[in-house]
């Protein structure tokens, strides 16, 4: 009777602790084949949204990219950035770098909800924005790589991680280089992950302090081509027009390549944080060059990498919770 009593407790013990057990280092890895079993169809159903989004309007591509990128700066890739402001949570769509800014939103909802359908709680939102960002690389002419999958849903938001941690275009190369290496990403992450502004569109407001008054002085910023500044300042007043909007990539806007590293070698960065990678340090603007020269190399890395910031902070195992709408938590 003792032996037997002792022989359920332990039972119980391996049963309410496998992961302890699997996996000592605090949780399971996140690996591609996640949902081959308990939704064989996840993948193709992310791709034909996406497909159909991006065909629909080019932009949502990089829309949609840029979605994956400021959910994992803040507490990792765990879709905190798709809740909606509730009683108990402020919104990180509420914060400077994504106010009037991040859009996609109505694209992961309508993919929630075919996958609801298809295998019902299931796949994760922050899975979704990791497929969604790779699809959609893919869709404009980028790099494919496996998503590693797996994530799993936050609890909560943090609106001051969204304001601190997310880089803001007029911050110095160094308070950049710290933001990406406080998630674990190296310089060539950085070089390599800001030329996802190969694609989409960029507000005035993001830019204007360039084109007249870059360093206080009343001057614009030396390290922009002067007739690429004029053709700017014709749609970017000094007041004004904050939400008009330009292309990252003058050049080819809508097309996944590496014409971003050629603008920058030729002084036509549109973002300040765009350009000092070429103009203020020469391990960066090693790279740029690299990358502006061999467009493969910039693929792989860029590919590399997207896998590296998909990887900050997961939830796995029995943390958090597979939302059934993104924008709101599952109630007890
Ligand atoms: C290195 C630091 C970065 C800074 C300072 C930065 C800043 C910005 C800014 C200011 C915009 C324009 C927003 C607006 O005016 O509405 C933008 C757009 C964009 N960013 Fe970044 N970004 C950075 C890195 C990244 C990374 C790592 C990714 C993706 C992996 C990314 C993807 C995008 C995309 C695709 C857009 C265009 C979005 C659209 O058209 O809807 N950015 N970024
Ligand atoms: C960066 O831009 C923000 C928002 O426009 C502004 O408040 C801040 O003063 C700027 N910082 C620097 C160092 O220019
Ligand atoms: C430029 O910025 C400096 C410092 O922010 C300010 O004192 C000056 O008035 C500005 N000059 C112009 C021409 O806007």
């Amino acid at each position: 009777m003792a032996l037997s009593i002792s022989f359920l407790m332990l039972l119980t013990a391996l049963a309410l602790s496998p992961l302890c057990f699997a996996f000592p280092h605090g949780g399971p890895f996140l690996f591609p084949q996640f949902y081959d079993r308990s939704c064989p169809k996840a993948h193709e159903i992310v791709k034909s949204i996406v497909a159909k989004a991006v065909a629909k309007e080019a932009r949502m591509a990089a829309s949609l990219l840029r979605l994956h990128f400021h959910d994992c700066f803040v507490k990792g890739c765990d879709a905190s950035i798709l809740l909606d402001s509730s009683k108990t949570i402020v919104s990180e769509k509420m914060s400077v770098p994504n106010r009037n800014s991040v859009r996609g939103f109505e694209v992961i909802d309508e993919i929630k909800s075919a996958l609801e359908k298809a295998c019902p709680h299931t796949v994760s939102c922050a899975d979704i924005l990791a497929l969604a960002a790779r699809d959609s690389t893919v869709l404009v002419g980028g790099p494919y790589w496996e998503v590693p999958l797996g994530r799993r849903d936050s609890l909560g938001a943090s609106i001051q991680g969204s304001n601190n941690h997310i880089p803001a275009p007029n911050n110095t190369l160094q308070t950049i280089i710290t933001k990406f290496k406080l998630k674990g990403l190296d310089l060539v992450d950085l070089v390599a992950l800001s030329g996802s502004h190969t694609i989409g569109q960029s507000r005035c407001t993001s830019f204007r302090q360039r084109l007249y008054n870059q360093t206080g002085n009343g001057l614009a910023d030396f390290t922009l081509d002067p007739a690429y500044a004029a053709s700017l300042r014709s749609r970017c007043p000094r007041s004004g027009g904050d939400q008009n909007l330009f292309p990252l990539d003058l050049v080819s806007p809508t097309k996944f390549d590496n014409h971003y590293f050629k603008n920058l070698v030729a002084k036509k960065g549109l973002l300040s944080s765009d350009e000092i990678l070429f103009t203020n340090s020469p391990a960066t603007k090693k790279l740029v060059e690299l990358y502006a020269a061999n467009g493969e190399l910039f693929f792989q890395h860029f590919a590399r990498s997207m896998v590296k910031m998909g990887n900050i902070a997961p939830l796995t195992g029995s943390m958090g919770q597979i939302r059934k709408n993104c924008r709101k938590v599952n109630h007890a």
